[in-house]
């Protein structure tokens, strides 16, 4: 059943680039977007004046890294929200929206509650979901199934992954509809996209060097990931993947927050994990590792290959190919799910199956 992986994680975490490129290929024909399946049209795409994102858990945090891609591609506004906020604060609806539910099971009451909400105030609704014929699958008045296949460990690491590619192809597909990018433009994120399964495949064939790092981690009590932009959100699911299976207190902050309060916590050996893979917001992050470290930070950097000068400032760096950076974090994600597996295999926890935890919430 695990394939000869001690865990469904690892097994989970393994099967990324085919759960990412069966995705990626269920919307390309010849090369080309193709989302008649989903069905939603381009005139629909058209009218749309705002996308709110609403979600639970890592479900949200890919949420986080979509609004960052989608302004900035498709240059329409979003709103990422938690279902369980959402739901409860009468949430002013434009008639132009479009609201986009993500859940890999389908039936998360929070998410589901909230989608409902929607159709009552006539917002159209579209659904990223992985199992088929789920709640929120049926409900939906379109569907965008992830092609994750059946995740069994109750940290979700391949659905995430195929989330996030669902996230791209809507804002390329949006930007491509409105105007926003051109076919040529589209057609080479496309081929970019194509690339991701196999530098995920080489980051996790690189694995040996986070299981020597989660070894010396081990014991940590608290971890603190910070970053900016699509670096905070993937700080966010870095942060969650620590804290629910190694029971290591973990938060994340956007960089530049840290000084507003959370730097008081930093004490001699606190690690701190820095996420660097937007260019433009790399030196912000280096100085906000470097405030970190002259309180004794002892400091992890995640970044992309060819930015050897973090070596100056971090402890121990971990470097993933060269992507776009709209799309870093389907890579730099992988990383930080390996970290959060050894820490739990380190400590002897019951991986899979981390206490208090379901794999499907269907309660509020
Ligand atoms: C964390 C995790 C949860 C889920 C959340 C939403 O590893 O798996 O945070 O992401 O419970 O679940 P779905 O996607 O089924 O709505």
């Amino acid at each position: 059943e695990k394939a000869g992986f001690e865990h469904f994680m690892m097994k989970e975490i393994h099967e990324q680039p085919k759960a990412v490129a069966d995705t990626l290929n269920s919307v390309i024909r010849d090369g080309k977007l193709d989302l008649s399946e989903i069905g939603l049209e381009e005139e629909v795409i058209r009218s749309i004046s705002q996308i709110y994102i609403v979600a639970c858990g890592s479900a949200y945090h890919v949420g986080m890294a979509a609004q960052y891609v989608i302004e900035d591609l498709a240059g329409l506004p979003v709103r990422v929200e938690l279902a369980s906020e959402f739901r409860y604060r009468k949430p002013l609806l434009d008639p132009n929206g479009l609201a986009v539910i993500i859940s890999q099971s389908g039936e998360t009451a929070d998410s589901l509650a909230a989608l409902r909400e929607c159709r009552e105030k006539g917002i159209r609704t579209l659904a990223i979901v992985n199992v088929v014929g789920s709640s929120i699958a049926r409900e939906a008045d379109n569907v965008f199934y992830t092609l994750a296949g059946p995740e069994i460990s109750v940290a979700t690491t391949k659905a995430y992954s195929t989330q996030l590619i669902a996230a791209y192809v809507l804002a390329l597909q949006f930007a491509k509809v409105r105007g926003e990018i051109t076919v040529e433009q589209c057609d080479s994120y496309i081929k970019e996209l194509q690339t991701i399964p196999d530098k995920i495949q080489k980051i996790i064939e690189d694995k040996e060097r986070i299981q020597w790092f989660a070894a010396k981690q081990a014991n940590a009590k608290d971890v603190f990931f910070i970053g900016r932009g699509i670096d905070y959100a993937i700080s966010l699911e870095g942060s969650l993947k620590m804290k629910e299976i190694s029971y290591i207190h973990s938060e994340a902050y956007a960089a530049g927050e840290l000084k507003h309060g959370t730097i008081s916590l930093i004490e001699d050996g606190t690690l701190v994990i820095g996420v660097l893979t937007q260019p433009e917001l790399y030196e912000k992050t280096v100085s906000n590792m470097v405030e970190c470290k002259s309180r004794g930070a002892y400091l992890m950097g995640l970044t992309t290959f060819g930015n050897y000068n973090i070596e100056d400032t971090a402890d121990f760096t971990v470097y993933i190919p060269k992507t776009d950076p709209h799309f870093a974090t389907s890579l730099a994600v992988i990383p930080l799910q390996l970290l959060g597996y050894y820490v739990s295999v380190n400590k002897g926890l019951d991986v899979d199956k981390p206490r208090n935890l379901a794999k499907s919430v269907t309660v509020e």
